[in-house]
C-alpha cells in the first residue's frame, strides 16, 4: 500500500476514519492485550459469531488473509491435480495462484466490457462447447480435466450475476467459491431473495486488507460457508491439519486470524452498513458530476453502473478513461492519488507462462487492463474533493 503522504488527495485515507472510532478501537485492543490471548482467542470466536450473524450463514471461518481463504477453501473442497477451475483473468493475483499452487488448472473466461466481471455469456458458450457433463461431473473436452470449480469475482465492490451462475454450476455439476475480497457487505438477488455476496456458493472468501471495505490494522481474512462439515475441516486446515493437538489428519497450513485484528474488525463491522451507504453516495456524485459534463458524451470516459440496491457497494470507484496513463500522470501533477486496478490480466502475467494462455485470448479484459483508473473513493471523501477530482480530469481533456 502506498503511502498517502504526498498527495493532496489519496486514493484512499484511512486517518479520517480511524480519527472515528480511535476510542472503541483502542479499548478492544486493550482488552485482547489485558487477555494475553493472542491465537484463536475469545477475539476471534466472538468475530466469526458476529460475521456469521451479518451475512446471515451459518459459519464464518477467521483465517490470516483473503489469499489464504482462496487457498483453503479451494482445498477445503479437495481440489488438486487433474482440476480445473474456471476463473476470471481480470482480477488480484491471488484468486489464480491459489489454483495454480494446489496443482489445479485455471481456465478463464473474459469479461463484461460494462461491469469488468466475469462474462456469464461467455461462461455458458465456453462449457457449451467443451463441458461435458456426466455421472456427477463435467470433463472439459480440450483438457480431460474435470471442471470442479467456478471461481468469480465480485470485482471492486459489485456482485456477479450469482442466479445465472449458480443455474450453470447445478447443470455442469460444479461448486462455486465466491472470491468476495472486494465486495464485503454487497449483496445480490438469488431466487426471490436477497442474499449477501460470500453466502450464494459453497464457500466465500473474505478479504480484510486495510483498504477493503471491511479493513483491519493489517492482514487478515475469513471464509463463510453453509456447510459445517465444510467449516470443521477449514478449522483443521488453517491450523496444520490437526484435530487433536500435534496430531495431523492433513496437511494444512498456518493460517490463523491475529487476535488482535480480530477485536479490530469487530468494531469496525458494527459501522460497514453505514460506510457501503457513503460508497455508494459518493458514487452517486461521481456520477452527477462527471455526467453534467461533456466527458461520458464524448466517449472521454466511462462510468461504472450505479446501485441502489448494495449490488454494487463500490470498494473501488474503476473508470474507464481514454489516454489513461497521461491523465493518471496529469492528477499526480495535480496531488490527486489514482491507481490501475489491473495492468496485466493474469493470463499474460510471466509466472503463469505455463498455463499456456496468449495475447489476444481475452480481448475485453485486455482493453480494460489498458483503459481502467480507480478514482479516490472512500467513505470520508469530501464533495469539495470529488468537485475537484473532476474539475482536473475536465481540465485534462479541455487541454
Ligand atoms: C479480488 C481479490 N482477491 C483476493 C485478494 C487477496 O486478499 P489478501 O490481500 O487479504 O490476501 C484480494 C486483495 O487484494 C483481492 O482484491
Amino acid at each position: 500500500m502506498s503511502s498517502p503522504a504526498p498527495y493532496k488527495i489519496p486514493i484512499i485515507d484511512l486517518r479520517a476514519q480511524y480519527r472515528q472510532i480511535r476510542d472503541e478501537v483502542r479499548q478492544a485492543i486493550d482488552e485482547v492485550n489485558e487477555s494475553q490471548q493472542f491465537i484463536l482467542g475469545p477475539a476471534v470466536k466472538r468475530f466469526e459469531k458476529q460475521m456469521a450473524a451479518y451475512l446471515r450463514c451459518t459459519h464464518a471461518v477467521g483465517v490470516a488473509s483473503g489469499s489464504d481463504a482462496l487457498l483453503l477453501a479451494l482445498m477445503a473442497l479437495g481440489i488438486g491435480p487433474g482440476d480445473s477451475v474456471i476463473t476470471t483473468t481480470f482480477t488480484f493475483f491471488s484468486t489464480v495462484s491459489s489454483i495454480v499452487r494446489l496443482g489445479a488448472k485455471p481456465l478463464f473466461v473474459d469479461i463484461d466490457a460494462d461491469t469488468y466481471l466475469l462474462s456469464v455469456d461467455g461462461l455458458g458458450k465456453l462449457l457449451e462447447a467443451r463441458g461435458r457433463p456426466r455421472d456427477g461431473q463435467t470433463v472439459d473436452l480440450e483438457t480431460g480435466l474435470r471442471i470442479r470449480a467456478l471461481l468469480p469475482v465480485h470485482l471492486f465492490g459489485q456482485c456477479c450475476a450469482m442466479n445465472e451462475l449458480t443455474a450453470l454450476a447445478r447443470k455442469y455439476h460444479f461448486q462455486i467459491v465466491e472470491d468476495v475480497a472486494q465486495a464485503c457487505g454487497a449483496r445480490a438477488s438469488v431466487g426471490d431473495k436477497e442474499r449477501f455476496a460470500g453466502t450464494i456458493g459453497a464457500l466465500g472468501c473474505f478479504s480484510f486488507f486495510p483498504t477493503k471495505t471491511l479493513g483491519g490494522f493489517g492482514d487478515g481474512g475469513l471464509i463463510a460457508t453453509h456447510d459445517a462439515e465444510v467449516a470443521e475441516k477449514l478449522e483443521m486446515l488453517r491450523m496444520h491439519g490437526e484435530r487433536a493437538k500435534y496430531h495431523h489428519e492433513e496437511i494444512g497450513i498456518n493460517s490463523r486470524l491475529d487476535s488482535l485484528q480480530a477485536a479490530v474488525l469487530s468494531v469496525k463491522q458494527k459501522y460497514i452498513e453505514e460506510w457501503c451507504e457513503q460508497r455508494i453516495q459518493r458514487a452517486e456524485t461521481y456520477r452527477r458530476l462527471i455526467d453534467e459534463s461533456e466527458l461520458v458524451g464524448k466517449r472521454l470516459i466511462g462510468i461504472p453502473p450505479l446501485s441502489k440496491d448494495k449490488s454494487h457497494v463500490f470498494n473501488n470507484y474503476v473508470i474507464r478513461a481514454t489516454r489513461r496513463d497521461e491523465l493518471k500522470q496529469f492528477l499526480a501533477e495535480q496531488g490527486i492519488q489514482s491507481e490501475i486496478y489491473y495492468p496485466l490480466p493474469l493470463h499474460l502475467q510471466n509466472c503463469f507462462a505455463s498455463i499456456g494462455y496468449k495475447p489476444g485470448d481475452f480481448p475485453q479484459a485486455e482493453r480494460a487492463a489498458s483503459q481502467v483508473l480507480a478514482l479516490p473513493l472512500y467513505p470520508e471523501l469530501t464533495r469539495q474533493q470529488q468537485e475537484l477530482i473532476v474539475d482536473k480530469i475536465l481540465a485534462f481533456y479541455r487541454s
